[in-house]
């Protein structure tokens, strides 16, 4: 699942990635954005070619997540990537959690914005291990996993 989808090219390569380990058929993408002007169709066409299954919720997160959260299956791997306010980020955190089953990773984007930090910084430590990943090619990222009691 990933929340900000921009112009589904990250969204491309995870699932290109995911194909690698497991059978298309098995490989479902949840992508949340505004999908302004004619990106939600460019997304679609992209992600078609792929062939996995996938659906695209539009609109602002706040509002979508909610709402879609209760219909969607635990997922193996979220990425926030969203908007970047305190509220927007902690709204994607808080609705994302209740989507991870026990080996399920969530990479939160950018988690040097003010209002994402601080998000990461309220993640309780004794539910969940948190590591801030600092890829040379690509911005700080926290991961989270649940942790193991
Ligand atoms: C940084 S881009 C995502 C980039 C993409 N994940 C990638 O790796 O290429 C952020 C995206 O989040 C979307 N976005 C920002 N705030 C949002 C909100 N509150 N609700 C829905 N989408 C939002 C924007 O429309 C934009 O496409």
């Amino acid at each position: 699942m990933e929340i900000g989808v921009l112009d589904g090219e990250n969204a491309r390569k995870m699932v290109e990635v995911a194909i690698k380990n497991a059978p298309v058929k098995d490989v479902e993408y949840y992508g949340f954005d505004f999908f302004d002007g004619s990106s939600f169709n460019q997304v679609r066409q992209k992600l078609g070619k792929v062939g996995c299954k996938f659906k695209l919720f539009k609109g602002d997160t706040v509002d979508t997540l909610p709402r879609a959260a209760k219909g969607l299956p635990k997922m193996d791997l979220i990425f926030i990537d969203g908007g970047k306010s305190y509220a927007e980020a902690k709204s994607d955190w808080e609705w994302s959690k209740t989507l991870m089953h026990d080996g399920t990773a969530i990479f939160i984007h950018n988690c040097y914005f003010p209002g994402v930090k601080r998000v990461v910084d309220e993640i309780p430590r004794d539910e969940f291990e948190v590591e801030i990943l600092r890829p040379t090619d690509d911005s700080d990222t926290a991961m989270v996993k649940k942790r193991r009691h």
